[in-house]
């Protein structure tokens, strides 16, 4: 299949990706034995990830999903998260799972993190199919990952540009005349 053209090269191919998500989610559905956790997918770009994680877990699961964004960007961010969907179960103690696509400054998890945490959840565990530890401002870490990458911006699996190239079933590196303009 050839790449797509706004894309400088491919950094996951669609096999790398299915290995690597297959071996994240055994070791998931090893720790979790015995429990029926919450598995929360942060909208939209964990829904790639999202489906195929769930399909190694042999363990009974619940599946929520959560759709957020942070209050504005620049000069007057409140630094709070803004919740477009929530959740449709309550976490007051239950085992949480959240599934995002990526972790970059960390704004996002670390807040999502401490609510579900507030509102009583048992356990809040993080799972991600990428981290730039490089850019990391907020004090997270997830508790799987999928790949390390380095300080590139990347599409595809779910990952996007300006709602775009969410449906690559590869991750590619998006050129920087793309969004350099
Ligand atoms: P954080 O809150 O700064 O950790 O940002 C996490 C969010 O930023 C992710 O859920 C993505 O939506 C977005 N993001 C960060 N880096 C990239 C990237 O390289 N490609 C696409 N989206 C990204
Ligand atoms: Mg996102």
């Amino acid at each position: 299949m050839s790449m797509h053209p706004d894309c400088e090269r491919v950094m996951l191919t669609e096999e790398q990706l299915r290995e690597r998500v297959k071996e994240v989610a055994l070791a998931v559905d090893k720790e979790y034995e015995g429990k029926r956790p919450l598995v929360v997918g942060i909208l939209k770009g964990s829904i790639i990830f999202y489906s195929d994680f769930i399909r190694f877990l042999s363990m009974p699961v619940e599946l929520d999903f959560m759709a957020v964004s942070s209050y504005g960007s620049g000069a007057v961010s409140s630094g709070k998260l803004k919740i477009k969907k929530d959740l449709d179960r309550d976490v007051s103690g239950r085992d949480v799972i959240i599934v995002e696509d990526i972790i970059d400054s960390g704004f996002t998890l670390a807040n999502l993190k401490a609510l579900l945490s507030e509102r009583g959840a048992a356990s809040v565990k993080i799972v991600t199919l990428l981290n730039k530890a490089e850019r990391r401002e907020y004090d997270v870490a997830p508790d799987y990952n999928c790949f390390d990458i380095e300080n590139e911006f990347v599409v595809g699996y779910g990952l996007d540009y300006d709602e775009q190239y969410r449906h690559l079933p590869y991750i590619g590196i998006l050129k920087r005349s793309v969004y350099e303009k």
